[in-house]
């Protein structure tokens, strides 16, 4: 990644200096892919440093965590007040916080980016989402605008905000790409198993899907992925071990989203489906134990149902970014921040791993309405939703009737019939927490009064303190 900016920024004019703690590494890129370019290379942090023009400007691509601070310790006492440092890996937003204002008390200006798009991003055109110090944004405006993807002319990146506004930014975006990952494998799972579609026809399912409104990177690799075959004429894919991995970034959305009690269902539960898929062991055990309906072929109309899919995938994909959204409005709201959600869809519009042409609808639906409050309720998403509803309720309804799970279509639906209810069964959770606990209820017909309710004849009238976490 680090030396794909490097190439990157090159391509764009700037004179960057290279320096990696493994030095070797260093000599090997100018004498391979840096060769013939304008990069300088640094044996050491301070030759680095003495190289920069001032104010000195050091990005740093390093592993999140301790190894972020350990650079930034050894930085500091050669850099001068005013100089910039940027992180450009997916740092948590809350390190990002404290490096800033630690940062800013030694006079010096903190970014934190996120950067995504991969390698190849990173050499072409990656979306970038600084945020932090904003003396910094001068500095090195031209340089991220410049290095960014482009979208008719405009450049994935801008200020998101201060603080770890730009790391928060990436870390939704790191969980919606969860999501859709988690959706496609859904919409795969029931292809394969359900459908029975071979190899062939599901990669021209997908690249009839990248056609139209679900035109996207994830789908497109996927239809990729499916069609690629092994020496021996097999699909590779079937040839790789069911188990997921993951390095966090999804996991903290879930996190955030129940510190700042916002419903992410879908993101949460494409954080737990690689959790329950590496727990390959324990299922093969239950596999043989534990059985579920007779068949898990689908009768019917296959071509039909395949388009059903696809309309789940679109509307299960909207609540997803609906969610993400709201989850970014209610962190706005706690730290301050003034986020722009339309500038936020068009640093995710290109370059970014879950770049499509559904984020120039998420665009214009905050253009039109700058304080949109969630997406489902814009014109165009309303539409979308209404016209797919029928297919999605019959996509998770046979999948649960053949016993195929689909976590994220499911609990995307269950989120739509929760948020568009202007009724839910709460009132007994409150009679239930005052019955056991004298938690107190409130009123219906007085928001806002709690009060207590001898349920059982014997318990007592005093009740517990209402208090809200
Ligand atoms: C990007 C990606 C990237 C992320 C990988 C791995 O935007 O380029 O989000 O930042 O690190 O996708 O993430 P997981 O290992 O957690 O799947």
């Amino acid at each position: 990644m680090g030396q794909n900016l490097i190439l990157n920024m090159n391509d764009h004019g700037f004179v960057v200096c290279a320096f990696n703690r493994t030095v070797d590494k260093v000599d090997r890129f100018l004498a391979n892919e840096a060769k013939g370019t304008k990069v300088i290379g640094a044996h050491s942090l301070s030759e680095m440093v003495a190289t920069l023009k001032k104010p000195r400007r050091v990005m740093l691509l390093v592993k999140a965590g301790r190894p972020v601070d350990d650079f930034i310790d050894s930085l500091v006492p050669l850099l001068e007040k005013g100089d910039v440092i940027i992180d450009g890996g997916n740092s948590e937003y809350k390190d990002t916080i404290r490096r800033e204002r630690s940062l800013r008390e030694q006079g010096l200006y903190f970014v934190g980016s996120g950067v995504s798009g991969g390698e190849e991003g990173a050499r072409y055109g990656p979306s970038m989402m600084p945020g932090g110090a904003l003396e910094a944004w001068p500095h090195i405006k031209d340089i991220f605008q410049s290095i960014a993807a482009k979208v008719d002319g405009q450049p994935c990146c801008d200020w998101v905000g201060p603080e770890g506004a730009g790391h928060f930014v990436k870390m939704v975006h790191n969980g919606i790409e969860y999501g859709d990952m988690q959706l496609i494998c859904e919409a795969y799972h029931l292809m394969k198993s359900a459908l029975g579609l071979s190899h062939t026809e599901m990669s021209q399912v997908l690249d009839d899907w990248n056609k139209g409104e679900l035109s996207s990177f994830l789908i497109e690799i996927t239809r990729d992925i499916v069609k690629f075959t092994d020496p021996d004429g097999q699909p590779l894919l079937e040839k790789i071990r069911d188990t997921a991995g993951q390095k966090g970034t999804g996991k903290w959305t879930a996190i955030s989203s129940l510190e700042y009690g916002i419903p992410l269902t879908l993101i949460g539960e494409a954080v737990y489906a690689r959790c329950l898929s590496s727990l390959k062991d324990e299922r093969v055990a239950a596999s043989k134990v534990l059985k579920g309906p007779a068949s898990n072929q689908f009768q019917g109309d296959k071509k039909l149902f395949t388009s059903h899919i696809q309309k789940a995938l679109y509307a299960s994909k909207i609540v997803s970014y609906a969610q993400g959204f709201m989850l970014m409005r209610e962190a706005a709201k706690q730290f301050g921040w003034k986020l722009n959600m339309g500038g936020i869809a068009l640093m995710w519009r290109g370059g970014c791993i879950i770049r499509s042409a559904f984020l120039g609808n998420i665009k214009d639906a905050f253009d039109k309405k700058p304080d949109l409050s969630n997406l489902l309720l814009d014109a165009f998403f309303k539409k979308a939703i209404d016209d797919a509803q029928d297919s999605w309720r019959k996509v998770v309804t046979t999948a649960i009737t053949l016993g195929i799970p689909t976590p994220t279509f499911s609990s995307a639906l269950a989120f739509f019939d929760g948020y568009r209810s202007d009724w839910l069964p709460a009132n007994l959770l409150q009679a239930q927490r005052d019955y056991f606990g004298a938690h107190t209820y409130e009123l219906q017909a007085e928001p806002g009064k709690f009060v207590h309710t001898n349920w059982t004849g014997h318990g007592g009238s005093v009740s517990s303190t209402t208090y809200q976490v």
